[in-house]
């Protein structure tokens, strides 16, 4: 069966457009036809400026939220990465097969970076060093494919590289994998800035719809949409920016066309209403769920201990994998050390050279 994984990093609240971009085609797709892994991943945000409680809150609320979104641990594994400690373990290994020189082309770091500097703060070694970790969540369970928006396609690119390159290196051991982009949702963009997407950690509050915000806020926001010049509802992505965007939210919340949506509208103000109740209507069953999952805490901890634990036994195996194919010598107490498969053929190889 075809493995899933992706991550939420928990830098911020969950938005609309995490729901509607990533967070639905797991729950209705991809945890149905696929083994899937689903990860707060908490040491990525630990790569810019981090405040260490808020980190912790963050990681609890997106468990937390994602289950209430449908995640299913029946289904799927749920889990928090520092939890399990393979993403670390192969980062460094991982980590002598890239280069400086690839880490420093990606384009995710050179924006941030140059944030960070235009600022007049430093920049975090790991901040550079975040694809190599990004690639080890992901080849550490054999995950062929990786549902991502696509500024993260470049990362997994990277990752492709480095699996390709580990193999031909070292033996076969990872699965290559490739980035599939959302079939069931929308990019959804920051309502007061139609071209630059309603991301979570650019915490601007107005243009932005949390998960977890109330219905009057939720509306509020919506109806203070930035539209374009002009009279009519039309669908146009390029000339209609920010029309577009409220067009595809609406669509993507009932199931709708934007472009025959356009013609049911005869002004902005009545297009504004309907896609204001059309999310409060999306969010309420999550934020529903959400209030009972937060009245048991315990139920959220112990799903995350179980995942971790299907998680681990997943990844292990690859990982010891990994260590042996790259010469790292085997402890005498590891049991894998006795083994025969995947470990002899290592060896052989490694000793034919
Ligand atoms: N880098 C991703 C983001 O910023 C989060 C992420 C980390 C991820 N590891 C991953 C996504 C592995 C998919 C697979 O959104």
């Amino acid at each position: 069966m075809t493995r899933v994984f992706s991550g939420v990093k928990p830098t911020g609240h969950l938005t609309l457009g995490n729901y509607l971009g990533a967070m639905r085609q797991w729950v209705t797709v991809d945890q149905h036809r696929a083994e899937s892994l689903f990860c707060i991943v908490d040491l990525h945000a630990l790569t810019v400026d981090h405040d260490p409680a808020r980190v912790r809150r963050l990681s609890r609320q997106a468990a937390t939220l994602l289950l209430a979104a449908g995640l299913d641990p029946e289904l799927c594994t749920v889990f928090v990465q520092s939890h399990v400690d393979e993403h670390a373990r192969l980062s460094y290994v991982l980590e002598c097969v890239a280069t400086d020189g690839e880490m420093r082309r990606m384009i995710q770091y050179k924006e941030k970076a140059a944030r960070e500097r235009a600022r007049g703060g430093s920049v975090r070694l790991s901040l550079l060093t975040y694809p190599v970790l990004m690639a080890a969540d992901i080849l550490a369970y054999g995950a062929g494919e990786v549902p991502v928006g696509d500024d993260q396609a470049q990362h997994v690119e990277l990752t492709r590289d480095l699996a390709a390159r580990f193999n031909q290196r070292y033996g076969y051991t990872f699965v290559v994998p490739r980035a599939t982009l959302p079939k069931v949702g929308a990019r959804v963009m920051n309502l007061q800035d139609p071209l630059s997407k309603m991301g979570k950690s650019d915490d601007s509050g107005p243009g932005i719809v949390y998960l977890l915000d109330e219905p009057d806020v939720v509306r509020k926001k919506v109806m203070r949409a930035v539209t374009d010049s002009g009279q009519e509802v039309v669908y146009d992505r390029e000339a209609r920016p920010g029309l577009a965007n409220l067009l595809e939210i609406l669509a993507s919340c009932t199931g709708g066309n934007p472009s025959e949506l356009s013609g049911v509208y005869e002004s902005y103000g009545a297009l504004k209403r309907d896609t204001a109740e059309a999310v409060v209507e999306v969010l309420r069953p999550v934020q529903e769920r959400h209030k009972e999952l937060c009245a048991d805490p315990g139920y959220v901890e112990e799903v995350l201990r179980d995942g971790a634990e299907r998680a681990r036994a997943m990844a292990r195996p690859t990982v010891d994998a990994a260590y042996r194919a790259i010469g790292l010598l085997p402890a005498a107490s590891d049991p894998v050390a006795v083994d025969t498969g995947a470990v002899d053929s290592g060896i052989v190889l490694n000793a034919a050279r």
